[in-house]
This record gives C-alpha cells, sequence and structure tokens, in this order.
C-alpha cells in the first residue's frame, strides 16, 4: 500500500507497484486514524510505504500545526495502525534534519540539528514511528526530481527548465549542497529494502553532492537549453526557512545509488521520451 499516491515520490512507487493500494491525499489522510486503520486490512497492506508529507519546507515556518499533523501525527497514526495490523513499515524522511555545519556528508549515526519547521517536524515523525515500530525502515533522502510535468508541484530541475523557457531569470543558490535524487532510482531502492531486513534510519540518495545552481546548470545542460544561471547566497535570496548549507548525505548502511548526473541523464531521457510521444 502506497499513502500519498499522488506525490513525487508515491506516483513512481505506483508505477513499480501498479497492483497495490495507492491512497491518494483525497483518498486518504494520515491524519485519519480511524480511516487508515479501516484501510490496512480492507486491502490486506503487508507493506505500506508512507510517502503522505507536508513537504513545503517555506511553508511550514507559518503553517507549523499543518506541518505537524502530517508529518508527525500523520507518522505516528501510520506507524500505529501498521504495528495494529503486522504490516511492514517503509517511511520517508528528509537530509533537513542535520545542521549541515560537518565538511563531510552525513551518515546515519551522525547527530542531527533541524534548522526549519518542516525540518522538526519531519525529526519528530522519525522519532514517533521508532518509538512505535522500532523495526520501521525510516529512509532519509534529498533533493528529489523527476515528474512529466503532470503533478500540481514541479520538481527542481522542472521549474529550471520551466522558468528558462519562461525567458525569466535563474538565481539559484550556489552555497547549499544537497544530493540530486531520482525518485524513480529512491522507489526502486525502497520496494528492494522493503524485502531486506533492515530496519531504522537509512539514508538513500544518489550518489554524489552538488550545489543548486550547479544542478540548475547540469539540468539545462542536460536538455540543451541555453540559458544563464545567476548563483546567489542563501542569504541573498532570504528564503522563510533555514536549510542546511551542507544538506548531503552517505549510508554507512547500504548501497549508494548511481550518480546523480547519471541519474539526471536517465530522467532527461524519459522525459523527452514522454514528451514527444
Ligand atoms: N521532494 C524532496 O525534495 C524531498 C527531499 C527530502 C525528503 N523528502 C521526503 O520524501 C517523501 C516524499 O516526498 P515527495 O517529494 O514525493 O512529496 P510530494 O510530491 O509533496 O508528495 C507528498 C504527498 O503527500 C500528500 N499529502 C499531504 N498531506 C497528506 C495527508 N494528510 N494525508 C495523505 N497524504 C497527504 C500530498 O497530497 P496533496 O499535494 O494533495 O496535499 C502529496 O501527494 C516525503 O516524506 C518527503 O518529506 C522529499
Amino acid at each position: 500500500m502506497v499513502l500519498g499516491a499522488g506525490g513525487l515520490l508515491g506516483s513512481e512507487l505506483m508505477k513499480l507497484l501498479p497492483d497495490s493500494a495507492g491512497l491518494t491525499h483525497s483518498q486518504l489522510s494520515v491524519t485519519d486514524l480511524p480511516a487508515i486503520n479501516g484501510s490496512l486490512p480492507r486491502y490486506r497492506a503487508e507493506v505500506v510505504f508512507n510517502c503522505a508529507a507536508f513537504n513545503a519546507v517555506d511553508g511550514a515556518e507559518s503553517q507549523q500545526e499543518a506541518a505537524y499533523q502530517v508529518n508527525a501525527q500523520g507518522a505516528f497514526n501510520v506507524a500505529l495502525a501498521c504495528a495494529q495490523h503486522g504490516a511492514r513499515l517503509v517511511h520517508f524522511s528528509t537530509n533537513f534534519v542535520f545542521s549541515g555545519t560537518l565538511d563531510r556528508p552525513y551518515r546515519e549515526t551522525d547527530q542531527v540539528g533541524p534548522l526549519s519547521v518542516y525540518a522538526k517536524s519531519k525529526l519528530e515523525g522519525e522519532k514517533l514511528v521508532s518509538m512505535v515500530m522500532p523495526r520501521a525502515l525510516i529512509l532519509r533522502t534529498a533533493a528529489l526530481f523527476g515528474g512529466t510535468s503532470s503533478q500540481d508541484r514541479l520538481s527542481f530541475p522542472e521549474r529550471v527548465l520551466e522558468r528558462a523557457s519562461g525567458g525569466e531569470r535563474l538565481r539559484v543558490v550556489s552555497d547549499q549542497t544537497v544530493n540530486p535524487t531520482h525518485a524513480a532510482d529512491l522507489a526502486a531502492a525502497a520496494i528492494t529494502l522493503a524485502s531486506s531486513d533492515l530496519d531504522g534510519v537509512v539514508h538513500v540518495v544518489n550518489a554524489g553532492c552538488a550545489s543548486w545552481d550547479e544542478l540548475a546548470r547540469a539540468t539545462l545542460a542536460e536538455f540543451g537549453v541555453a540559458w544563464e544561471v545567476e548563483p546567489v547566497t542563501a542569504a541573498e535570496l532570504a528564503a522563510p526557512a533555514a536549510r542546511p548549507r551542507n544538506g548531503c548525505l552517505e549510508s554507512a548502511r547500504t548501497q549508494p545509488l548511481r550518480p546523480w548526473r547519471d541519474a539526471l541523464m536517465a530522467w532527461a531521457r524519459l522525459r523527452g521520451a514522454a514528451k514527444s510521444a
């Protein structure tokens, strides 16, 4: 069963698990414990992938209650239902649980230090899930990209392409790094890890790190779009939510996914093929 099935990651999981029950936000809210408790036995769910999230990092600063309802209480509800019905839980979390001050990629055992409401609500979700279900798998990931522009929310590379094709100026943060991660790669890895013996927190990202402006340039290059990317500091852009300077992860517990540049190239090919079909 996939919860939050209409989102970026949820859609990729549903492509790989077409016979699963995929429930979108409008079909099931993770804030509704009785509804989750009803759904698990109805669909005979053996594994639950909880992709539901309040993901508006800046929006969460002014919508704290809503962020905690989904990212903390919602995660708790899903874990309670999984524990009650004996289902394996695969929950997703974020690189933003770290403060970003280390000078190397963060490993699972590194100390957390969330900087924003979004990050704190996701960390609270992690804690509640592991309290209820110590054997749950909590996959921390970063900077997801993918999609074919059919979803409501565009991923970062899609926004870059849209703005460039609209002739808009591209001012992109150059002093924060992440592991750009293909949602399809994460979905495939999550399915594999679900049937492994691993539990607890595991970092799952495409290998390598990039700043946002580097990712923007790589995206434009991949699509053959000549457009200027202007590097700016996070301080200059002054987004409402603070983000880690170093948002890069690596895993001491599982194999890294393919390098992010290869994953970006694969997505560009898929997107090109989908557009010309
Ligand atoms: N995207 C990233 O760059 C990134 C980075 C690090 C970690 N993550 C984590 O990866 C996971 C998947 O992210 P994503 O990129 O796939 O997010 P997404 O595209 O925003 O999808 C999240 C989905 O959750 C749904 N949702 C929101 N509130 C819900 C509720 N109360 N009950 C059920 N569903 C609800 C949303 O539906 P509506 O839109 O209809 O509300 C949306 O379809 C999340 O745990 C996220 O925190 C993502």
